[in-house]
């Protein structure tokens, strides 16, 4: 099976405050989606990376990983992204070649994957699952609650069982036929945070495989510290 990755790196990071795009802030120095291909193109299987750049900034994008080339054995795509996640994902997912079978999707904003949970999602999906996805148990304990205007106290309405729990990480892996019927079915808005949520739509069932701690999503200022002493202890 020939594998893609589709890295969405168009959002704007807004939960990261003010400053440039979040896959183009620096990590040990480097852009975070310079990480995140680097990431998809440590495995041997992926053959063809698709980078998904902010919407006015695909000229800019495929500038800066020009500067940064991959092995001859990778191929790069850059295409503007859209207003939603599912949205950009969709467009990368129109780049795809004929012959590529197996499709994997990464977000950018997680730079810092290992190539082990890489390699165990391809794995999975060429072992005939159509959706997979790396997932780790929680730490912390989950409450449901019944939203009410800002300063105004949430009652809780229940706690699901924390043991049942898995948070679920990127790259998710694909049978390329599913995951292009899922975004051609699910309707936008429709509540779906990740592409396995479009494919459990369709009824189609996705399995987990053990996630790494590294694979954390770089989300708010907090999370940039913890990325850099990550990449500090990775080159000590
Ligand atoms: N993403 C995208 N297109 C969008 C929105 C998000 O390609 N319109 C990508 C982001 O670049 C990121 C991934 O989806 O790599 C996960 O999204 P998230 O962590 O929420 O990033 P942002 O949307 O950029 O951050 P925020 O929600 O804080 O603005
Ligand atoms: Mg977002």
């Amino acid at each position: 099976l020939r594998t893609a990755a589709v890295i969405p790196a168009a959002g704007r990071g807004v939960r990261l405050g003010p400053g440039a795009p979040k896959a183009l802030r620096a990590l040990g120095g480097i852009p975070m989606l310079v990480h995140a291909v680097r990431a998809m193109a440590a495995s041997r299987a992926v053959s063809l990376v698709v980078v998904v750049a902010p919407p006015d900034g695909a000229t800019e994008v495929r500038h800066l990983l020009d500067e940064h080339p991959l092995s001859d054995r990778t191929d790069l795509l850059v295409v503007p992204g859209g207003e939603t996640r599912q949205d950009s994902v969709r467009r990368g997912l129109a780049a795809l070649p004929d012959g590529i079978d197996a499709v994997l999707v990464h977000d950018a904003a997680r730079p810092l994957v290992p190539v082990d949970t890489v390699d165990a999602v391809i794995a999975a999906v060429r072992a005939g699952a159509p959706a997979v996805v790396p997932a780790l148990p929680l730490a912390d304990t989950v409450k449901q609650v019944e939203p009410q205007p800002q300063g105004t106290p949430e009652p809780v309405v229940g706690t699901p069982e924390r043991a049942l729990l898995r948070a679920v990480q990127t790259p998710q892996g694909f049978d390329r036929e599913t995951l292009l019927k899922a975004h051609d079915t699910v309707v936008e808005g429709e509540g779906a945070t990740d592409d396995a949520g479009l494919v459990e739509r369709l009824g189609q069932p996705v399995v987990v495989v053990p996630g790494h701690e590294e694979a954390f999503k770089v989300t708010r200022p907090l999370d940039l510290v913890l990325a850099e002493a990550v990449l500090a202890r990775r080159r000590a």
